[in-house]
């Protein structure tokens, strides 16, 4: 049986890095954690059950634009592209595109590389003849491919707005290395456009309490890196629509005073104190495209929903 090659990432996660970005986050005075932080093996499957709760709208948006518009994707991107997944995960929205674009490789980028082993072995037993390669990369960092991969052409899938998370002079970053990397080839993105408050707030405040889970367990995440003790119960998910800022804001915030100790350093939260843990930037087809072009792209193709609440781009 064919397996996927994980292919070792020469960019060094320093475990005392992600510890003391962890710790400059919790003493600075309105308190933060990364959203990478989500992503442990808990909260990698807490997202994917996110994925299929009715209210967040863009995982099943974007899939049925994938599924709808495949042969004209496939017309704009061309034959037989490596396709670079950034940001893989589950690895289901590439899958949609390998009948029509039959990728020469595939390569799954993911920071979660436990989950993204398993999705990509099951992955590669149901397509034996694509060849598969796995890289786990904080590619938030730096975006840099080993050599080992395919020059060209190189298309680039970053898919579930993704490019969200990030503030936009870092989305602007982050594309501008994608552009570098590409080689001349392609990205093929997915992005969510803004839209009235109840529709977003209800997407990040799901009734099932799922993406509450999803965020609160971040505090586990940190307990786990840098041995803090914070208790989840003290904590409630907070979502906030900030549309001056034209992003969904997630936060915790304590229920009540508690102090949370880690190593000999500790920070007390107050009743009703956040920690800021998730932006959510959301664009227009104006706003993204601008975006593109500021990091070299021009967007070519735009393919979006009836209600317009999602877009998926293909960009050179
Ligand atoms: C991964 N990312 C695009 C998701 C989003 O919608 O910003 C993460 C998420 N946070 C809460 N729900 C989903």
């Amino acid at each position: 049986m064919q397996k996927p090659v994980f292919l070792e990432n020469h960019q060094v996660i320093q475990p005392s890095a992600l510890y003391s970005e962890i710790e400059a986050g919790l003493l600075a005075e309105k308190a933060s954690i990364s959203p990478k932080f989500l992503y442990d093996a808990l909260g990698a499957h807490l997202f994917t059950a996110i994925t299929l709760v009715p209210e967040y709208y863009p995982t099943a948006v974007e899939t049925s634009l994938l599924k709808q518009y495949k042969s004209e994707i496939a017309a704009a991107i061309g034959k037989n592209p490596v396709l670079i997944d950034l940001g893989a995960g589950d690895c289901k929205k590439a899958a949609h595109l390998f009948e029509s674009i039959t990728p020469s490789a595939y390569v799954a980028i993911d920071i979660s590389v436990d989950y993204l082993k398993e999705s990509l072995e099951k992955l590669q037993s149901q397509y034996a003849q694509i060849p598969m390669y796995g890289i786990g990369m904080d590619f938030s960092q730096t975006l840099e491919l080993p050599d080992t991969i395919t020059q060209a052409p190189r298309t680039f899938f970053y898919p579930g707005s993704s490019i969200g998370n990030f503030l936009p002079t870092e989305a602007e970053a982050l594309l501008t290395q994608i552009k570098r990397e590409a080689l001349g080839g392609g990205l093929l993105i997915g992005v969510d456009l803004m839209k009235a408050d109840h529709v977003l707030q209800v997407a990040y405040d799901d009734p099932l309490k799922v993406t509450a889970a999803f965020n609160l367990n971040i505090l586990r995440s940190v307990n786990a890196i840098i041995d803090s003790n914070f208790d989840v119960s003290h904590f409630c998910h907070k979502v906030l629509v900030n549309q001056s800022k034209e992003r969904v804001e997630l936060y915790l915030e304590a229920l009540r005073d508690t102090t949370v100790a880690w190593h000999g350093k500790q920070r007390v939260f107050k009743k009703g104190e956040l920690i800021h843990t998730e932006n959510s930037h959301k664009y227009t087809i104006a706003s993204i495209q601008h975006l593109l072009n500021q990091s070299g792209f021009q967007a070519l193709k735009i393919w979006t929903d009836p209600r317009q609440y999602y877009a998926l781009i293909y960009a050179q």
